[in-house]
C-alpha cells in the first residue's frame, strides 16, 4: 500500500492535462459488449476502475488489447459469460453496467449486489424499474441479482429520482429491444450524453440524451466503433480548485469548459478567476477567498463529487459557507480530518456550516473515499507543513497519477510506500 506526503504551502503554478472521465468510461466499457464486434475506445484513463472494467470483459470472453496507455481495442463478438465474478464486481459499484449491458445482449445477467457504502445508502430499484418495464424479472440469490429477459421490447419509464446509473442502465438495455422506449426524469450528466453519443456510434438510435426525455427506438444488431472518451469534469474541477487554493495559477487543458460551468460559476463567486479557452481553462486567485451558499444537485447543477473539494476551499474563506448535499445522504464523513487540521466545520445532517479559517494545519490524514481523498490532497497542498494521507488506493480508483501531475505544477508531494493493505469499498 501507499500514501501521499505532501510539504504544502507551494502555489501551483504550470499545465495539466486532463484524462478521460472515469464515469463515462465505467459505463462505455461495459456498452462494447452491445457491439458484438470489434471496439477502439481512446482516452481511457489509467485508473483502477478501468481495469477492474477490462478485468470482466476479459472474464465474459471479450479479447482486450492495449494500444497505448489511454487506448484499448475490445473485442466482443464472442461472449462466453453473463456472470460477472464476484471478486470483480465487487471491486467497484459501477459494475453493474453489465446487468444493462449483459441484459440487452444476451438477455440474461448475474451481478454482485452492489451493497451500500461510505456515502449511505445507494439503492438500485430504479435500474430495475427500467429493467422490469422491458419485460424482465430479476431476484436476488446468495448475494447475486439475477436478471432475465430474452427479447425485451420497448417501454416508457418516468424514474422517481433523477439517477445517472439507472438512467445510463435503462440505455444499456434497451437499444436492442424491439420498438421504442421512452426514458422519462433522465439524468443528464455529460457522461449520459458520451454513452449516447457511443451507442448511437455503433448504430443505436438513441435521441434526446442531456435533456429530460431519453427517446430509444431499438435496432436489430450493433455494430463496432472507434470511440474518444469525454474528459473528466471532476479531475479537471479538482485542478481548478487546486489552482485556486494555492493561490496559483494554472492551465488546465484538455477538457470542455460548457461541462466545466457549474464549477466556474462557483470559483468565480468565491474569489478565483476562470479564463475559458477553446479545451482549456485558465485559473488563479485574484484576492482573498469569499465565503459561498452551494447546494449540489444533479447535472447542470453544481455537481455532488466536486462537494468535498468546495469544501476544502471555502474552509479557508473569510465568513461562513453553508454547503448543502443535495445528492448523498452521508457526504460528509471526511469532515472529522479537515477539523483535526484546523478547519472549523459544523455538520448537521446534509448540511455543512463552514465558518472560514485563515489557515490549514498539516496533519496524518486518511482517505475515506475517492472525492473525499482528492479533496484532503488539496487541503495538505495549501497547508503548510507536511501531511501525510493513507488508503490512497481510493484516490487512484479515479485520478490517473494525480501525483505526478501534481509534481508538474510544482508540487511537493511523493507516493510511498506503508505497510498494511486495507482492502478498497465499493464507490
Ligand atoms: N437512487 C435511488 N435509486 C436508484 C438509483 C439511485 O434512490 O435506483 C438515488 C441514490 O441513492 C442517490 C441519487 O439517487 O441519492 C443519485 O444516485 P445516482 O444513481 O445518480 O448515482 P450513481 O449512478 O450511483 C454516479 C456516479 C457518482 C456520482 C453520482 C451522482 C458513477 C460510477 N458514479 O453514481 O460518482 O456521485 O452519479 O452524480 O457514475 C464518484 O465518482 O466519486 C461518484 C461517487
Amino acid at each position: 500500500m501507499e500514501k501521499f506526503v505532501i510539504n504544502g504551502g507551494r502555489p501551483l503554478v504550470g499545465e495539466v492535462t486532463i484524462s478521460g472521465a472515469k464515469n463515462a468510461a465505467v459505463a462505455i466499457l461495459p456498452a462494447t459488449i452491445l457491439a458484438g464486434g470489434r471496439c477502439v475506445i481512446e482516452n481511457l484513463p489509467d485508473i483502477s476502475d478501468v481495469l477492474v472494467s477490462l478485468q470482466i470483459l476479459q472474464a465474459l470472453g471479450a479479447r482486450v488489447r492495449m494500444l497505448n496507455r489511454s487506448t484499448y481495442e475490445i473485442d466482443t463478438s464472442r461472449i462466453t459469460g453473463t456472470q460477472v465474478p464476484d471478486d470483480l464486481s465487487r471491486q467497484m459499484r459501477a459494475s453493474y453496467y453489465f446487468l444493462g449491458a449483459l441484459l440487452g445482449r444476451c438477455g440474461t445477467a448475474q451481478v454482485a449486489m452492489p451493497g451500500g457504502c461510505n456515502l449511505g445508502v445507494r439503492p438500485i430499484d430504479q435500474h430495475l424499474k427500467a429493467f422490469s418495464a422491458l419485460g424482465a424479472s430479476y431476484a436476488v440469490e446468495y448475494g447475486r441479482i439475477h436478471v432475465d429477459g430474452g427479447q425485451l421490447e420497448g417501454a416508457h419509464t418516468f424514474f422517481d429520482t433523477v439517477s445517472v446509473g439507472a438512467t445510463m442502465n435503462a440505455m444499456l438495455s434497451a437499444v436492442l429491444a424491439k420498438g421504442q422506449t421512452v426514458l422519462e426524469n433522465v439524468a443528464k450528466e455529460p457522461h449520459i450524453v458520451d454513452l449516447a453519443n457511443f451507442l448511437n456510434m455503433m448504430g443505436a438510435d438513441v435521441r434526446g440524451a442531456g435533456t429530460d426525455v431519453i427517446k430509444i427506438r431499438g435496432v436489430a444488431s450493433l455494430h463496432g466503433c472507434s470511440y474518444s472518451i469525454i474528459p473528466d469534469q471532476i479531475e479537471a474541477g479538482s485542478f481548478m480548485v487546486a489552482a485556486a487554493i494555492t493561490g496559483g495559477n494554472v492551465l488546465i487543458k484538455n477538457i470542455i469548459p460548457k461541462h466545466l460551468e457549474p464549477i466556474s460559476a462557483k470559483l468565480e463567486q468565491a474569489g478565483a478567476a476562470v479564463e475559458e479557452f477553446d479545451e482549456a481553462v485558465r485559473v488563479y486567485r485574484t484576492g482573498d477567498l469569499t465565503p459561498l451558499k452551494i447546494k449540489t444537485m444533479p447535472h447542470p447543477g453544481f455537481p455532488t463529487d466536486m462537494q468535498p473539494m468546495m469544501t476544502v476551499l471555502l474552509s479557508l474563506a473569510q465568513g461562513t459557507s453553508i454547503i448543502t448535499e443535495g445528492i448523498w445522504e452521508n457526504r460528509f464523513r471526511y469532515v472529522d480530518e479537515l477539523v483535526r487540521m484546523g478547519a472549523n466545520i459544523q455538520v448537521d445532517g446534509q448540511v455543512a456550516v463552514i465558518e472560514g479559517v485563515p489557515r490549514l494545519q498539516p496533519a496524518p490524514l486518511r482517505a475515506p473515499d475517492l472525492r473525499a481523498g482528492a479533496a484532503l490532497v488539496l487541503a495538505a497542498l495549501a497547508a503548510h507543513g507536511i501531511s501525510e494521507i493513507e488508503q490512497i488506493q481510493y484516490i487512484e480508483r479515479g485520478y490517473e497519477n494525480m501525483a505526478g501531475k501534481l509534481q508538474g505544477l510544482g508540487a511537493d508531494i511523493r507516493r510511498v510506500q506503508t505497510a498494511a493493505a486495507p482492502i478498497p469499498q465499493a464507490l
